[in-house]
């Protein structure tokens, strides 16, 4: 059959033209180039110094800890139950006990100001929009009640670093109490501060130090740095302002170095709430920690930032639920970024999981907004998969859904 060619005509290709609105706001422009949280990440390193997305998005030491988070994800197979597929399935799901949108919570980042100057604020009012419980961090840039004033109706959890001074920490349960926080989580896995080499190249540290390296770098980015400078000064804001907390908090000589399970049972005594023990990264530590009071466990590597050639949590998850999911729930993180990964954890056995950098990338793109974008991609990516995958609830995510193959899965417990 032969092809016969025409002039084009501009009756026959009008149809077809579509015009995007052009809007005057940048941030609406860069969240439009956007369809995934990858998208989010390649904006974000346009908007913000190189030293600053190092510092979030770099491992610990070589770095194979996490990429082997990201392979395991890589790597499953998702196997749809194809006459059973749904429309319109329903994310929702009970977390704790209490209800959420979605199987997500917001993990703790520190010094999550860096990436925006809205920092905490805006992602804990984003968490509440959404229906998902934030965790601020112990090294959070601002104060335990002014993320609860800025998301006064959400479920906001404090994650808690106990220090060695046991009074400190008591004034953060303490406060965390009297600004509603629903639940505490007892970080497990940082004996030290992870060995981020990346950031050492950089001439990066927590609090910033100015050189004349890091001065070139921030020069590119005169936006951020404006941001930062004509807002309120970073400090570890859940510390007393006058106290060496204030600026030195994050030393590894403040943090209590040996935890034992003695203190999860210490800590459930004294918050007499949801204790989350976070950083578990074996059966026998898990069974160790609900024996001791936990609520919940969250199979963590810290994202790949601490311990280098750690288990992947994705790969320890249905030996944990095997042995702790009938009397306490399992969540897991390091390495999320797509819905899909999320349908993958719950169809395993988790009863949510963290998301970390993805919510960050999001907020280094545009603030509020950007995390709004981070979390709509994650939780329409949900709902898509469990349509496509035949689970009109997340209940009716079974561990057939899925097959672990490939390198770095299937790691014995
Ligand atoms: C910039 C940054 C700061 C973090 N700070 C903390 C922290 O203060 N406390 C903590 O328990 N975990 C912290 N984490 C780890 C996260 O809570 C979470 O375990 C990790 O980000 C999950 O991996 P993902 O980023 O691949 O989602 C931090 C992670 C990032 C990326």
């Amino acid at each position: 059959m032969t092809t016969v060619r025409q002039v084009p005509r501009w009756a026959d290709v009008a149809p077809f033209l579509v015009t995007r609105p052009w809007s005057r706001d940048p941030v609406v422009r860069r969240l439009a180039r956007c369809v995934c949280v990858d998208d989010l990440a390649r904006e974000a390193r346009r908007r913000v110094p190189r030293a600053v997305m190092d510092y979030v998005e770099t491992g610990a030491e070589t770095e194979r800890t996490m990429r082997r988070n990201r392979r395991a994800y890589d790597a499953l197979e998702l196997r749809p139950s194809t006459f059973a597929t749904v429309g319109d399935p329903d994310t929702s799901t009970t977390i704790l006990g209490r209800a959420a949108a979605a199987p997500i919570v917001l993990a703790p980042t520190g010094y999550t100001r860096l990436s925006h100057h809205s920092g905490e604020c805006a992602v804990a009012a984003s968490a509440q929009a959404h229906g998902l419980p934030y965790t601020l961090s112990t090294y959070a840039t601002t104060s335990i009640p002014d993320v609860a004033a800025a998301a006064p109706d959400g479920r906001n959890w404090f994650q808690l670093y106990l220090m060695k001074d046991r009074d400190i920490s008591l004034e953060h349960v303490a406060q965390a109490r009297r600004s509603g926080y629903e639940a505490l989580v007892l970080t497990v896995d940082t004996a030290l501060s992870g060995a981020k080499w990346q950031d050492r190249r950089n001439g990066f540290s927590i609090p910033p130090a100015l050189t004349l390296r890091t001065f070139a770098d921030l020069a590119r980015r005169p936006r951020w740095v404006g941001d930062i400078l004509t807002t309120e000064p970073l400090r570890f804001a859940t510390f007393p302002a006058d106290s060496h907390y204030a600026r030195w908090g994050m030393s590894n000589t403040l943090r209590e170095q040996a935890l034992r399970p003695a203190d999860v049972t210490w800590l459930k005594e004294q918050w007499q709430g949801p204790v989350v023990v976070k950083g578990v990264l074996s059966v026998a530590d898990a069974v160790a920690a609900v024996d001791a009071g936990a609520d919940a466990v969250v199979l963590s590597n810290h994202g790949g930032r601490q311990l280098d050639r750690t288990p992947v949590p994705l790969d320890l998850l249905p030996h944990v639920v095997d042995a702790v999911g009938h009397r306490a729930e399992v969540m897991v993180d390091s390495g999320i970024r797509t819905g899909s990964d999320v349908a993958a954890a719950v169809a395993l056995g988790a009863s949510a999981v963290m998301v970390g950098r993805a919510y960050l990338y999001g907020l280094m793109v545009g603030g509020r907004r950007g995390v709004d974008t981070a979390l709509g991609f994650l939780t329409d990516e949900l709902a898509h998969t469990m349509a496509l995958l035949g689970a009109p609830t997340v209940a009716d995510l079974h561990p057939g859904h899925v097959a672990l193959r490939g390198p770095g899965t299937g790691a014995a417990p």
